[in-house]
């Protein structure tokens, strides 16, 4: 797994041009860092794959469209819906799946290298983009 090098970037980045800059679904890009951390925005339709991050929460922010996080907990399965302008963070160790019917935009907060697919995961669809996190070209 390649890891692009963190740039800091020194002038403001407008997510509206950030998200218009790139089209591939389930692909973030790095708008910025915090610390040892990402922000990183991405565009999702569709579903994403069953996965568990077992190191860090995961913080998700719905900038546009609608998005639904299925969850697997001890007391079964559930889905939490976040619309436009909801947060909601993934407890570490815990499955989830993404996914968002209409199509969505959203910002995730998580700890640099942090792979999309976690650190298991079902077989990855060819519409998923395993990755740390793409470089923002603007
Ligand atoms: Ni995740």
């Amino acid at each position: 797994m390649t890891h692009e090098p963190a740039v800091q970037r020194r002038e403001p980045v407008a997510l509206a041009e950030a998200l218009a800059s790139f089209d591939a679904l389930w692909s973030p890009r790095v708008v910025t860092h915090v610390n040892d951390y990402d922000v990183r925005v991405a565009k999702v339709e569709g579903e994403h794959v069953w996965h568990v991050h077992d190191d860090t929460d995961e913080f998700f922010l719905v900038l546009a469209g609608e998005l639904d996080i299925a969850l697997r907990g001890p007391s079964g399965e559930r889905t939490v819906t976040l619309p436009k302008g909801s947060v909601f963070t993934v407890p570490r160790g815990t499955e989830h799946k993404p996914s968002s019917r209409g199509g969505a935009a959203i910002l995730v907060f998580e700890p640099t290298g942090t792979l999309t697919v976690g650190d298991r995961h079902e077989e990855v669809p060819d519409h998923v983009d395993v990755t740390t996190g793409h470089a923002l070209r603007l």
